[in-house]
């Protein structure tokens, strides 16, 4: 079959295939994006984003006008594409395992369709060893594909400038896979550095597992310093004050998302089970809902109680509930017996209420993500706030 594209992304409607793919086309390349999931590429197709993506829609606009962008479903597409990008989901199952048959099966479909002319690059995040496993499983399948990694580690949202503006870890099992995957993120990375498949896959999860472990530091000294009955949040600016060595301890939150769980768990699988501080770091991060709910029912009967999450998308400012605290705050909330009323500014669902009509019907509120709108909410005087994040400004309500 007669190809026209440089690129094809394979799950290039997602999260992360969908900015790199606008942006590969933005620097000229014919990219082909494909992806089982039929709704999302429609909307691509018609220049809107599926999900929030800062600067995303624009430049899928320009691309779609450029016709730098065609649109599949089908994998046999991918057919004498020379470039072969994998950005579907990697996730863990119920025992904290990575599940790597969604790879294996997307390869399966791949494999009538791949010859030894082609370049895959792996840019879900993976286990330390898959791209190993990956070159192996080709093999046996007498696919001699060249394989690459070269890991995603943008923050989603902000994808399309982070692509453009961070370094890309590139690795691959053979030369040639080096020296193909180097020249196609030189093209969109401003530097690129050079590992093997081993070191690019740890590098990946130990950005993530960092990111986890500091949340679950600074969470877990919220919870010791609040139930011993002080603010958290004005003993941090007071420890922070004048003292650069505690910048970089956060304030505390929800740590949730597609992402930093998975991956932690990710080294965990990987270290037989003995990545003690990565199981600590979920317990503690995890338990946060629980230790709010418990706070709370200390001081009141939650069954006579009605109960807003303000925010349920997974972080602030993005319509993502992938893995959202907020999600099981509400459950817990509900066995608890409270009645519980949800809202947020982007993610959309029938069963949500406006901020409005929650601060309005709720005894007690619960910030469940600092969406910057929440700023600015006027909260009655004789609501209680749970706001973690300290966004909204709680003291011009004290006096009320
Ligand atoms: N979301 C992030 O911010 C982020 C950042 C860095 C790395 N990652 C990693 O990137 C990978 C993808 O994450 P995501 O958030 O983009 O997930 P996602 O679910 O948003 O996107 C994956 C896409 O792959 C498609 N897909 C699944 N199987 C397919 C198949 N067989 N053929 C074609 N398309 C298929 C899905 O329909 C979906 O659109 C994961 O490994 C994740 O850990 C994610």
């Amino acid at each position: 079959m007669k190809n026209i594209y440089d690129v094809c992304v394979i799950g290039g409607a997602g999260h992360v295939g969908a900015p790199l793919a606008i942006v590969l086309a933005d620097r000229g390349m014919r990219v082909l994006i494909c992806d089982i999931n039929e709704s999302a590429i429609s909307s691509l197709s018609q220049g809107q984003m599926p999900y929030l993506e800062e600067g995303g829609e624009i430049m899928l606009k320009k691309a779609l006008a450029e016709k730098k962008l065609g649109f599949t479903t089908r994998l046999q597409d991918i057919e004498n594409v020379p470039v072969l990008i994998l950005t579907i989901g990697t996730p863990i199952d119920e025992f904290h395992n990575p599940v790597f048959s969604m790879l294996t099966r997307c390869v399966d479909s791949m494999i009538p369709f791949l010859s030894d002319d082609q370049t895959i690059i792996l840019r879900s995040t993976v286990a330390p060893g898959a791209t190993e496993f990956l070159e192996r499983y080709l093999k046996a399948k007498n696919r001699n594909t060249r394989l690459a990694f070269c890991p995603e580690r943008v923050v989603q949202g902000r994808a399309i400038t982070e692509i453009q503006t961070l370094p890309q870890i590139i690795s691959g099992t053979t030369p040639e896979a080096v020296r193909i995957s180097g020249s196609l993120f030189r093209q969109i990375a401003p530097e690129v550095v050079e590992a093997t498949p081993r070191e690019a896959e740890f590098a990946k999860l130990i950005c993530n597992t960092y990111r986890y472990i500091q949340f679950a530091a600074t969470n877990q000294l919220y919870m010791m310093v609040e139930s011993a009955g002080l603010n958290y949040n004005e003993l941090l600016h007071k420890i922070k004050k004048g003292y650069p060595r505690m910048e970089s301890l956060s304030g505390p939150g929800f740590a949730a998302g597609p992402c930093l769980m998975k991956d932690t768990m990710q080294l965990f699988a990987f270290e037989k089970q003995n990545f003690i501080l990565g199981q600590v770091a979920m317990t503690i991060n995890e338990g946060l809902p629980n230790f709010l709910v418990n706070r709370l029912s200390k001081k009141h009967d939650l069954s006579r109680k009605t109960i807003g999450i303000l925010g349920m998308a997974f972080k602030a400012e993005s319509d993502d509930i992938r893995d959202s605290l907020s999600y099981k705050l509400g459950k817990i909330l509900r066995f608890a017996g409270a009645k519980v009323l949800c809202s947020d500014e982007y993610v959309k669902n029938p069963d949500f209420v406006s901020k409005e009509d929650l601060v309005k019907q709720a005894d007690i509120i619960i910030i469940g993500v600092p969406h910057k709108a929440y700023e600015s909410v006027h909260f009655p005087a004789g609501t209680e706030v749970v706001d973690m994040w300290e966004i909204a400004d709680l003291k011009k309500y004290e006096q009320q």
